[in-house]
């Protein structure tokens, strides 16, 4: 089946600290963190889960209500027994269609691969990177996307 996607509403944010903590590990955002993006929603947030009876995928987008102002993918994840099933591919497919006309960027580690590979399918290009700039040295790549006219 495949999940909706919908908004976040308050009710996700457990589920969604929970998952942040499965796919992130020691890089996982705090729950204070997450409850900040939720605070940040009337703002320049957006977050999106993925829902199929339980929350098994997220997005967050800063996106700036000033249309020339970039948009970020600031995070994205999939629950790990539910990834290659298209779903990461169904949140940013939604994710994106809010940043229609807009330079959306985004950083990835390099050594990254899943994600550089659905950054990449969408259209993302490397256009820099940070060297070292991850614990243990690994590159960090910045990739940008635009809608294609
Ligand atoms: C990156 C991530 C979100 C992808 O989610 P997903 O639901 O597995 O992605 P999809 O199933 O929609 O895959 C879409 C495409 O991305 C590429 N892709 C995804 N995972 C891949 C992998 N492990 N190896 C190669 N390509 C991959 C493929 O092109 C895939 O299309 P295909 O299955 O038709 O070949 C998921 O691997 C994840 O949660 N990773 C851990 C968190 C993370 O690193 N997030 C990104 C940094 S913020």
């Amino acid at each position: 089946m495949r999940p909706a996607i919908r908004p976040a509403v308050a009710d996700d944010l457990a589920a969604l600290v929970a998952l942040d903590g499965t796919c992130f590990g020691s890089e996982a955002w705090s729950a204070a963190a997450w409850a900040d993006e939720f605070e940040r929603l009337t703002e320049d947030r957006v977050v999106l889960v993925a829902d199929d009876g339980s929350v098994v995928g997220y997005v967050v987008l800063l996106l700036p209500p000033v249309e020339l102002d970039v948009v970020e993918v600031l995070r994205i994840a999939v629950a790990p027994a539910r990834r290659r099933t298209g779903i990461g591919g169904q949140l940013l497919t939604i994710a994106l269609e809010r940043c229609a006309g807009r330079t959306v960027l985004l950083e990835v580690a390099a050594g990254n691969e899943s994600a550089r590979a659905l950054y990449a399918g969408f259209g993302f290009a490397e256009i820099s990177r940070r060297r070292g700039y991850y614990a243990g040295g690994e590159d960090a790549v910045i990739m940008r996307w635009r809608e294609e006219t």
